[in-house]
């Protein structure tokens, strides 16, 4: 690697700490339209559309995704997904984008 490309990279680097919207739209859609449906209306679990979250702020969705909800089948994200991708699906829910 030259100079001017290890430079760039070392630069480039903190962005893959970002998260990776592509991918965390992909799981949404596929993991989480496992139980909420394809286009999340609800299935095995209920609507997560963004109407249906109206009671939520973003703090208390991403704590449900970290957490999960005991007792039911949902699941707890903790161990896939970090702090930062879980405030981004939450904020993808409640923004209504997941239409
Ligand atoms: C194995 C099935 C399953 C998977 C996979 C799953 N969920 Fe759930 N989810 C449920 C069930 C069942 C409930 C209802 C729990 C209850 O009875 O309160 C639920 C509840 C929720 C709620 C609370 C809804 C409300 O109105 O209170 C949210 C938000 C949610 N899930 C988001 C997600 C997200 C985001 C993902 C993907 C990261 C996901 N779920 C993956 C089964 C699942």
């Amino acid at each position: 690697m030259n100079k001017a490309a290890l430079i760039l990279a070392l630069v480039a680097a903190p962005a893959l700490a970002e998260p990776d919207a592509r991918a965390l739209e992909r799981l949404v859609r596929q993991d989480c339209g496992s139980c909420h449906g394809l286009t999340l209306k609800g299935g095995l679990g209920p609507d997560i559309r963004a109407q249906a979250l109206t009671h939520y702020e973003a703090e208390g969705l991403k704590a449900v995704i970290l957490d999960g909800v005991p007792g039911t089948p949902m699941p707890p994200w903790r161990p896939l997904l970090t702090e930062a991708e879980a405030a981004w699906i939450a904020d993808y829910l409640l923004n209504g984008e997941s239409e």
